[in-house]
């Protein structure tokens, strides 16, 4: 049975604000890694990177990611570079759905001054330079998923029909997938 989704994709793809209304449609959790480690830790992820970098960052979101492998009933919204560990995707992979919001480099840059939100990786002189090509670097990880949903063009409602209609396709195709517990 798929118990889980998580949501993968670049930052500002819309993870956290998408995560949020569709765990509320499934009637399911929710987990944002990031607020999970900022609290956590009780430290900002700009501080983490800032005074521990970012190597540090990623084993705490290899830390959190061990501990989500038996919670069902959930969406996960991991942050934009999760995927960059492989292994970490593969472990929650059995009884998950893993989707992709796509979204284009200039979406991205777009919906970043929008939100004013400070990412470490884009404080750079030049972002729309650093999100081309850190998302060329990350195509393939994101590849990964079991669906794509391209949210250029729309709201996040719409991104979360989106996802039912395939979360419903999938459970069409695989009744009895593999148990949540088996991996
Ligand atoms: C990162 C994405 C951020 C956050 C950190 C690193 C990345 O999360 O985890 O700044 O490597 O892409 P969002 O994707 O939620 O912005």
């Amino acid at each position: 049975m798929l118990e889980r989704v998580i949501l993968i994709g670049f930052m500002c793809s819309g993870k956290s604000t998408v995560g949020r209304l569709l765990a509320e449609r499934l009637g399911w959790e929710f987990v944002d890694f990031d607020d999970e480690i900022e609290r956590a830790g009780g430290l900002s992820i700009t501080r983490i990177f800032r005074d521990q970098g970012e190597e540090a960052f990623r084993r705490l979101e290899a830390r959190l990611t061990r501990r989500l492998t038996r919670r069902r009933h959930v969406v996960l919204a991991p942050g934009g570079g999760w995927v960059t560990q492989p292994d970490l995707v593969e472990l929650l992979r059995p009884g998950s759905l893993i989707v992709w919001l796509r979204a284009s480099a200039e979406t991205i840059q777009r919906r970043h001054l929008e939100q004013g939100v400070e990412r470490p990786l884009l404080a750079v002189e030049e972002p729309l330079a650093e999100i081309r090509r850190l998302l060329a670097e990350r195509e393939s990880y994101y590849s990964a998923a079991g669906a794509i949903v391209d949210t250029d063009e729309l709201d996040p409602l719409g991104v979360v029909t989106e996802i039912t209609e395939r979360l419903r396709a999938a459970r069409r195709d695989r009744p009895r997938g593999r148990p949540l517990t088996s991996g």
